[in-house]
């Protein structure tokens, strides 16, 4: 099973896989120099590291420089081809550092009640009190095959076990992965989940947000001008009526995106900064005060997991962009 490369496509299907699991809107490839930070300290925890972890976590903090090298040296070569170390990929889990890879999953087709039940014993125990607090049993289960996910494939890129992933959250709520030896160093995430979708981007050392929509959504009790920006809000009136809702949904996720990418919840004001969607060429983004940012760092890609949902990626960049993989999770690729 191969990844969908969101490398060189603008709104064209990029293979066959792509055509049938999803569209690939926007993107491009890359390259970029290592890079690699631990979460942020000082962050609140959201779940108490045991002490068996922090010893541990010490015990690595020491070998740490020789270690990360030895990582970064693995993720570049993989097994084989020292001339054109990207083109080695060694399992679907190893993440070069030049990458974006983004997993999603339709949460209705988790059925098999062994899985279930592993992501059952995954959790934590602020995990289960909080699944605990939905009412509803589909809200149950889409927390509980979120949070599965999520571990499954943290520990696949981390190399520790699903239940001892340990999240930390900034003061905005954002989830990082809690320092957990070197291969957890510089590993980011962010997860967003809509009904019957979970997606998740994962990444090192730089700055991602993901954000998934389903279509379905009314958007008309929206108050487009408040969270839209003067130019956003033109750009929307100006299409046919036909075509405002799927380009609201556009702008919609690149926004959230953007905002989760940063971490720093609604403190952004979202009608301060702009998308701007362009025929053949990924999106743009243009920022006003108080928003103080660098237009040429961010980096966008969408994709239609299927014609219901609407997926938009930013990512911070060095340099050239980075090279996004794109692939429906199947329970199978957990032992891949
Ligand atoms: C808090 C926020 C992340 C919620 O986003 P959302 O679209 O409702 O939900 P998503 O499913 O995409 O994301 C939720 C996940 O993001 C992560 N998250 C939480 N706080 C976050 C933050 N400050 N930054 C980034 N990610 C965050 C968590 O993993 C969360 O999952 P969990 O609820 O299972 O813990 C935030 O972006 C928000 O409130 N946005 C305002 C929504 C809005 O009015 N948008 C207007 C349209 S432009």
């Amino acid at each position: 099973m191969s990844w969908v490369n969101a490398g060189l496509a603008d709104r064209r299907p990029v293979s066959n896989g792509a055509r049938r699991k999803g569209r690939i809107v926007a993107g491009s490839p890359f390259t970029h120099p290592p890079g690699g930070r631990p979460p942020a300290r000082g962050v609140r925890r959201w779940e108490r590291p045991s002490a068996r972890s922090v010893s541990m976590a010490r015990t690595f903090d020491r070998r740490l420089a020789a270690r990360i090298v030895c990582d970064i040296r693995l993720s570049c070569v993989g097994d084989a081809n020292m001339d054109n170390p990207l083109s080695v990929e060694a399992s679907l889990f190893d993440l070069p550092l030049d990458a974006v890879h983004v997993w999603y999953l339709f949460t209705d087709r988790v059925t098999d009640p062994q899985v279930l039940e592993r992501y059952a014993n995954m959790m934590s125990t602020e995990e289960r009190v909080r699944r605990d607090r939905f009412i509803f049993p589909k809200d149950r289960y889409q927390f509980l095959v979120t949070r599965g996910l999520l571990r499954t494939l943290l520990s696949r890129y981390a190399r520790i076990r699903p239940e001892e992933c340990v999240f930390v959250m900034n003061r905005y709520g954002k989830p990082s992965l809690h320092y957990w030896g070197s291969a957890t160093a510089g590993l980011e995430f962010n997860v967003s989940h809509t009904n019957g979708l979970v997606a998740i981007a994962i990444t090192s050392g730089r700055e991602v947000g993901i954000d998934v929509e389903e279509l379905a959504r009314a958007h008309s009790d929206l108050d487009v001008r408040r969270f839209f920006s003067t130019a956003e809000v033109r750009a929307l009136e100006a299409l046919p009526p036909t075509e405002q809702r799927s380009r609201f949904f556009d702008y919609w996720t690149l926004k959230e995106a953007y905002i989760k990418a940063r971490g720093m919840g609604l403190s952004l004001p979202l009608d301060r900064f702009s998308m701007h969607l362009h025929r053949n060429r990924r999106p743009t983004i243009e920022f006003a005060p108080p928003i103080d940012d660098d237009t040429s760092t961010w980096q966008f890609v969408q994709f239609e997991p299927s014609p219901r949902y609407r997926m938009a990626l930013a990512i911070r960049r060095r340099g050239t962009d980075l090279t996004v993989r794109i692939k429906e999770f199947d329970v199978k690729d957990e032992t891949a």
